[in-house]
């Protein structure tokens, strides 16, 4: 629904229930799946509609609860149920809430924190058919193999919806119903005020039950209708931790079937996680165990995988990220990351650039064109642009206290095993040997060395180590040295061009 469209009056979100089956000090609806939590995909699809109002009834965990829909809707109206049990109670509340600044009309919809498949779209519907038809109350309605436990739906021999039975207050011939309430429903707004008023406790569990609106509305002359879902997954709550798996399987089976729609290539579904908060473009690929979280985005043409895992990262156009498990970095276009490397919040790789095996970053950004080959780790740190950093290179950030940046200019190359004490400052164009470590602040086209000549004492294996292989072995090899028949002209030390 496109953001000018005028929504319903209000949606009313059900999230006062304590559910107990989670077995969980998380409460129930705070539990994610794809990426959000379970209430926070009912926030979205509400929103989606675009109702003048949305409130959130709440009663277990309150506080969390409200904290955390505040923070994601900070327009959400949080109103608290009293102690009265009971659907009906929880929308009677809310509805006083939201009259309290003008008398709400037109359509009010009701839908619950539990249920995170459902979409904006099937909403829409919903709301659509009640006004097209001018009802009084519209049902959402699903037909289940098992339909034990819900309130099923009861029509007259027309086909006409008479009302809602709860499977507790139900005959044995009402059991054998199908069609189930799924809990979400389209009211006229006067309707559902004036029936509300007329709803008691009297019943196997001593609740206000909401869906005995529906027959009072029938009472009162108003017309009662539903909307048949083929499509379970929408309706359906997670109650215990099976059900919130199995819903999150599924979630995730229409996400990654959405991104193929869209263009890209995912080579296994199966093993592929993607959050609803992640955007991907055309042509992008995403290889076997690839899981995609928060804020993350692939562009055109990047293939990510395997075994990677990416939270709020974004990946440039064209860049490769293979076996990597990364967070809050920005990776460039024509970039490459991987195979097993680690980045975590902060690092910033220019185009083209590299990342490679068993490297960790930290904090640190990396210029366009600038390589960080194998083995090391690169915290708290600036890096222009084609520099090239040996095998092996660590920045010493921490001091033990604080941590310390280190800045290493373009055009740098640094060999194998050079250690970078921060904080220190590395010109561009400058050298260092291998095995540097770099505790003075280096100049530009300068060439740092740190470590002590190199002293051979010979002989030292022969004397020290006799009778081992590398014995023998060094002393054949010195033998042979002295012996003039196996020193041939060959050897370039004997050549004329050679002395
Ligand atoms: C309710 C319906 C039933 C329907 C089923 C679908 C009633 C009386 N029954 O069953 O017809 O088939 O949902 O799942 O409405 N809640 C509150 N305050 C309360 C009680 C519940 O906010 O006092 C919220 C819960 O947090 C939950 C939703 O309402 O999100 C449904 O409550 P739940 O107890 O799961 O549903 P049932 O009463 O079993
Ligand atoms: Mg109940």
């Amino acid at each position: 629904m496109s953001p000018e469209t005028t929504g319903p009056a209000a949606v009313i979100v059900l999230a006062a229930g304590a559910g107990t089956r989670m077995k969980s000090r998380t409460p129930k609806i705070l539990h994610e799946i794809g990426g959000l939590s379970m209430v926070g995909h009912a926030l979205l699809a509400a929103r989606s509609i675009n109702p003048l109002k949305l409130a959130l009834v709440v009663r277990h965990e309150r506080d969390r609860v409200a904290e955390h829909v505040s923070a994601l809707d900070p327009e959400a109206v949080i109103v608290d149920q009293d102690e009265i049990p009971g659907t009906g109670r929880a929308v009677e509340v809310a509805l006083k809430a939201l009259d309290a600044e003008a008398e709400l009309t037109g359509t009010v919809v009701v839908t619950y924190g539990d249920v995170p498949l459902l979409t904006g779209e099937l909403l829409s519907e919903l709301v659509a058919t009640h006004e097209a038809q001018a009802n009084a109350v519209t049902v959402l309605t699903a037909v289940l193999d098992d339909a034990s436990g819900y309130g099923r739906i009861l029509r007259a021999e027309d086909g006409t919806v008479t009302g809602i039975r709860e499977h507790k207050d139900a005959s044995e011939a009402e059991h054998t119903i199908l069609e189930v309430n799924s809990g979400i429903y389209a009211f006229d707004a006067s309707v559902l005020r004036n029936a509300l008023t007329q709803v008691t406790t009297d019943n196997a569990q001593g609740e206000m039950y909401l869906t005995d609106v529906l027959g009072l509305a029938r009472d009162a002359g108003g017309r009662v209708a539903a909307v048949v879902t083929q499509d379970r997954w929408q309706v359906e709550g997670a109650n215990d931790r099976i059900q919130l798996s199995a819903l999150g399987a599924e979630l995730n089976r229409r996400i990654v079937e959405s991104w193929m729609r869209a263009g890209v290539t995912v080579v296994d579904p199966s093993t592929t996680w993607i959050d609803s908060t992640v955007r991907l473009d055309e042509d992008v690929r995403l290889l076997p165990n690839t899981q995609l979280h928060g804020s993350t985005t692939v562009a055109r043409d990047a293939v990510v995988g395997p075994d990677t895992t990416l939270t709020d990262v974004n990946v440039g156009e064209g860049a490769k990220v293979t076996r990597t498990h990364g967070s809050g970095s920005r990776i460039g276009a024509g970039a490459s990351v991987g195979p097993f490397t680690y980045l975590r919040p902060g690092t910033v790789l220019g185009e083209t650039g590299k990342i490679g095996a068993f490297y960790e970053t930290k904090n640190v950004t990396i210029g366009r064109g600038s390589k960080l080959s194998h083995l090391g780790y690169a915290g708290d740190a600036e890096i222009g642009e084609d520099t090239n950093i040996g095998c092996g290179n660590i920045t010493a950030n921490y001091d033990g206290e604080k941590k310390h940046r280190t800045v290493i200019g373009s055009g740098v190359r640094t060999g194998s095993n050079t250690v970078f004490v921060a904080p220190v400052t590395v010109g561009d164009g400058a050298y260092s040997g291998a095995g540097a470590v770099i505790r003075k602040d280096v100049p530009a086209g300068a060439l740092a060395v740190s470590l002590a000549a190199q002293r051979n004492a010979e002989g030292w294996v022969q004397a020290n180590r006799p009778g081992t292989v590398s014995a023998k072995l060094a002393q054949a090899a010195q033998d042979s040295l002295l012996t003039p028949a196996s020193n041939s002209s060959q050897s370039p030390a004997t050549t004329e061009e050679g002395k």
